[in-house]
């Protein structure tokens, strides 16, 4: 199955990143598979350059932690890969004004700041030619990347209409549970990176001790009735769907099992703490180790390379470059 998907190199990775995306790519890995870092698209906002260039290694080191394996699947750096930027270019070029600035994402963020960038706007573009590049099939994302895959579908399926059978129409892939993780604390948004409130994010490194503060801290409702019932129980229901995500089971399953919210948030805590321990084991011993992470990142370029530079020259020759 030929899989494509993509994760930002901005702020710490968190658990609905890991839940809603990192997961199911370890699941669905398979030499068909291209997972990369795009850190073009973290260029949309504010960063440090330095600071960049350390947390795509960071990233690197974190998804292999969490188990994609090399030897099995493709992981590259999307800067790495030229042919991300040239098909963004020829994509721009099939997209419209009026349905870039239509996207959630884009109106959400734009109106928080003041003269942002262009590449906010276009940035489902470069998206796009992500997944187009690879003739992805499935795209597995957490639930606020559904907008962005639709307009990839449109646009592949306008540029088929235009110049040609050459991109494959990709579906986008969620979880069963966790496809959109909550805030801590304000469940009626989502867990961001870009929107970072400490005590509302667990982060994949954060410390026993953080963990449980934050689950501990984390906002519910005061009738103290363990019940999955999200219009009612935002708080509560986050928190039994993260549970349920961890222990395999459903989330009305785990609310059978407890009567009070104390309970169910001290066994969240641990089995919290007891997932991501061992990633976090690995994680430190592999980010000791630079000069290989940037070894195998120039590998994983050079596999993707292979995909992409003849998809994007074929679209290229399409339209008539
Ligand atoms: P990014 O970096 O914001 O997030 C990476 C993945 O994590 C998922 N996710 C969540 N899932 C559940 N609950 C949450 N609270 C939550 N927050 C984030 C996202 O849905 C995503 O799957 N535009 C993308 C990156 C990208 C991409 C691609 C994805 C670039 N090119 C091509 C797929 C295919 C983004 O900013 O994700």
């Amino acid at each position: 199955m030929r899989i494509l998907s993509g994760i930002q190199p901005s702020g710490s990775m968190h658990i609905g990143n890991y839940l809603g995306a990192v997961r199911q790519w370890v699941t669905s890995q398979n030499p068909e598979a291209f997972y990369c870092i795009v850190d073009l698209h973290a260029l949309t906002l504010q960063i440090e350059p330095d600071k960049l260039r350390e947390q795509t290694i960071d990233y690197l080191a974190s998804l292999l932690a969490a188990g994609l394996d090399p030897d099995v699947c493709t992981l590259f750096i999307q800067s790495q890969v030229p042919y991300h930027a040239q098909m963004n270019w020829l994509l721009e070029c099939v997209a419209t004004y009026g349905e870039l600035s239509r996207m959630t994402q884009f109106k959400e963020k734009a109106s928080r700041q003041e003269g942002y960038r262009v590449g906010l706007l276009t940035y489902p573009v470069l998206m796009a030619g992500d997944i187009l590049l690879y003739s992805a099939e499935q795209v597995p994302v957490g639930q606020d990347q559904r907008q962005h895959l639709e307009l990839t579908r449109e646009i592949a399926e306008r540029f088929n209409n235009r110049y040609g059978e050459v991109f494959t129409v990709p579906e986008g892939v969620q979880p069963v549970a966790s496809a959109r993780v909550m805030d801590l604390q304000d469940p009626s948004r989502k867990m961001s990176k870009s929107l970072a409130s400490p005590m509302g994010l667990i982060y994949l490194f954060d410390d026993a001790s953080q963990i449980e503060k934050k689950i501990k801290k984390a906002v519910t409702d005061t009738d103290n009735e363990v019940r999955f019932d999200w219009d009612k129980k935002p708080g509560l229901s986050n928190l039994l769907e993260m549970f349920a995500s961890f222990s395999g089971e459903t989330p009305p399953q785990v609310a059978e099992r407890y009567s009070r919210y104390g309970d169910l948030k001290k066994d969240l805590s641990e089995l919290v703490i007891s997932s991501l321990a061992p990633i976090q084991q690995r994680y430190r011993e592999l980010r000791a180790d630079e000069g290989a992470l940037r070894a195998l990142a120039a590998q994983g370029a050079e596999k993707a390379s292979e995909v992409a530079g003849p998809l994007y020259r074929r679209a290229a020759v399409a339209m008539g470059l």
